[in-house]
């Protein structure tokens, strides 16, 4: 193995905390047919990131893995068979080989080219974030002008996303965060916000006709005679209950397809055009991916973490 064949990465080599994230060099990936290698520059820390981690989430993985699916980076070599990309091209995308590294490698699908006017780290906090938000507000529902939409954990990773795509829909947006937050959720453009520190949110807000949960469980629980009849109830945490629905007369949706290379495109060319905005919470060099598992655990703060892997 020569030395230009490895990178660091992060690995986890059994179920566990944060502590279990370590620090190791690899073989750098190759890429496959139809796919792209990629010099990473940044990486999203996501929930899910760390709810595997922990074995919270059983997805199949086989140990040891590197963690993390959301990236921003260059890319180094095409493999076979690849069209309409070039080495060099600053791309955003999903990997499933792992993101917490210098290198990873993505399908052809699941990447886009970055505008020179989205910093990396913006590029990085778009898979997971605003590709949840896109799933479930735009290719789930048909929102009209006027609807009324309430986003629960508005100023999060998805969240931030969610109501900047609902108010672009003509929406009339109610979210909710925590008081530290509440400015922020308004310069998203949100038209009411709702404390949820200090104020409860079911007995301000009924009659919405898209609700979209982040946060779950007791959260969930009290939002589902918010939805006015006809209307529609989406989560992305938990499976939302078909018979509650039905009984209440309005839908309930868990959103499952990932976004498509063409949703990928189009909200890159969104946020090149200034529409709709990125935010970023802390960044941590790779090194460090522990404190941003710590950090993300919390469940509390504003827009996605990082981890800041190289310079671009
Ligand atoms: N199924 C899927 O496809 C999918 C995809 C992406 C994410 N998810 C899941 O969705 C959840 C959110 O993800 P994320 O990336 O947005 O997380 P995140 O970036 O960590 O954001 C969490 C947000 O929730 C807010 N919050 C906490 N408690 C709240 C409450 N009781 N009411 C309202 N807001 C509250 C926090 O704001 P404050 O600081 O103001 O409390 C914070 O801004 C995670 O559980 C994640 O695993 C699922």
């Amino acid at each position: 193995m020569t030395k230009q064949q490895l990178m660091r990465s992060i690995r986890v080599h059994e179920y566990g905390g944060p502590e279990n994230l370590k620090l190791e060099q690899v073989q750098r990936p190759e890429p496959s047919e139809g796919e792209v290698l990629v010099r990473i520059v940044a990486a999203g820390v996501l929930p899910i990131d760390w709810k595997i981690r922990q074995g919270i989430i059983k997805f199949p993985i086989s140990f040891p893995y590197t963690p993390g699916t959301a990236f921003s980076g260059v890319i180094e070599e095409l493999g076979s068979g690849v069209s309409g990309f070039e080495v060099g091209q600053r791309i955003y995308g999903r990997s499933t080989n792992g993101t917490y590294a210098e290198y990873t490698t993505a399908s052809v699908e699941s990447i886009a080219v970055l505008a020179d006017t989205i910093s990396f780290e913006e590029g990085a906090a778009l898979f997971g974030g605003a590709t949840t938000a896109w799933q479930a507000l735009v290719k789930e529902v048909e929102l009209k002008s006027g609807d009324r939409v309430l986003v629960h954990g508005a100023a999060g990773g998805v969240g931030l996303f969610a109501v900047q795509f609902a108010k672009r829909k003509g929406a009339y947006v109610i979210g909710t965060c925590g008081t530290d937050n509440v400015e922020f959720v308004r310069s998203l453009g949100a038209d009411e916000i709702i404390d949820y520190k200090t104020t409860s949110f079911d007995q301000e807000v009924r009659d919405v006709d898209v609700l979209f949960d982040t946060i779950g469980g007791e959260t969930l629980e009290r939002s589902w005679p918010l939805v006015k009849q006809g209307g529609t109830l989406i989560t992305i945490v938990g499976m939302p209950n078909p018979e509650k629905a039905k009984e209440l007369g309005i839908h309930a949706i868990r959103p499952t397809n990932l976004a498509s290379g063409e949703d990928l495109v189009e909200i890159a060319s969104l946020m090149e055009s200034g529409k709709v905005k990125a935010s970023l919470a802390d960044s941590y060099p790779l090194e460090q991916a522990s404190q941003a598992h710590e950090r993300s655990q919390t469940g509390h703060g504003r827009g996605r973490i990082l981890l800041a892997i190289a310079s671009d």
